[in-house]
């Protein structure tokens, strides 16, 4: 098996325009969260490195309605975009794909291993949220009702997995990718994700045997992303 992907160090709302209509099987993908506004800054230790608190400089300006019309251009009519969001958009998700789709369903992953709340303040950030949008007929491999509930439980990704040049502030784990990408796309199906990073969703779906098309911005994330691709060693 050879490993199938065309990948593009691009801002995505132009690459987007050159994917040719109704091809796109699953768009997965994890834009920025808009949250990094909210922050007092990095957590400082004098006995440990400081904790990044601060997102990232990209973590900003995401607005889903900018994706709407190319999303719905791009995705075949059996197919489905799954988002990880946060709760400060998950409401404008809501807002401009409901009307589109049949059906909007959301997902949670729960970290077992969160960042801990030093201040003992809040509650931990353990949980993220994914959206889920689709049309009646859409690709979906239920298994069994134990394995369907939308929640899913692992640890944030850790070394080796995650990589420590250029170490990315929200690398996904690629098993709750696999996950997502068996139940809602089949082999020889093309993923796309319009916001890469280091590559964790192409990994996921090559090693599924999936094709893959992804779009990263950053220069030192889309060399990642290559690396990775390029070790996967399928044959
Ligand atoms: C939440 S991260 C994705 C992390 C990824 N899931 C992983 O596991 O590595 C979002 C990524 O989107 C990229 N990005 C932000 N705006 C973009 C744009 N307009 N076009 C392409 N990439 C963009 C950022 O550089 C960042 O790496």
């Amino acid at each position: 098996m050879k490993a199938e992907f065309a990948i593009f160090n691009a801002d995505n709302l132009f690459q987007i325009k050159k994917i040719k209509s109704h091809s796109v099987n699953l768009i997965l993908t994890d834009p920025p969260y808009n949250i990094s506004k909210y922050s007092t800054g990095n957590i400082k230790f004098s006995y440990r490195t400081e904790i990044n608190n601060d997102i990232a400089e990209w973590d900003k300006d995401f607005d889903p309605s900018n994706y709407k019309d190319e999303f719905i251009r791009i995705l075949k009519p059996k197919g489905n975009i799954l988002a990880f969001t946060s709760y400060n958009t998950i409401g404008r998700w809501h807002e401009v794909f409901d009307p589109i789709f049949d059906t909007f369903q959301f997902f949670i992953w729960h970290k077992t291993n969160p960042t801990p709340k030093f201040m003992k303040k809040g509650f931990l950030n353990s949980c993220e949220i994914i959206v889920c949008m689709w049309n009646k007929n859409h690709t979906w491999n239920f298994s069994h009702q134990d394995s369907m509930h939308n929640f899913y439980e692992s640890p944030i990704c850790s070394p080796p997995e995650r990589l420590i040049k250029p170490k990315h502030p929200t690398q996904k784990p690629v098993e709750l990718l696999k996950h997502l990408i068996k139940i809602a796309s089949n082999e020889k199906d093309i993923v796309f994700d319009p916001f890469m990073g280091v590559g964790s969703i192409g990994v996921a779906a090559l090693e599924l045997d999936r094709k893959f098309i992804g779009i990263e911005l950053d220069n030192e994330y889309f060399k990642a992303s290559k690396r990775r691709f390029d070790r996967l060693g399928l044959d």
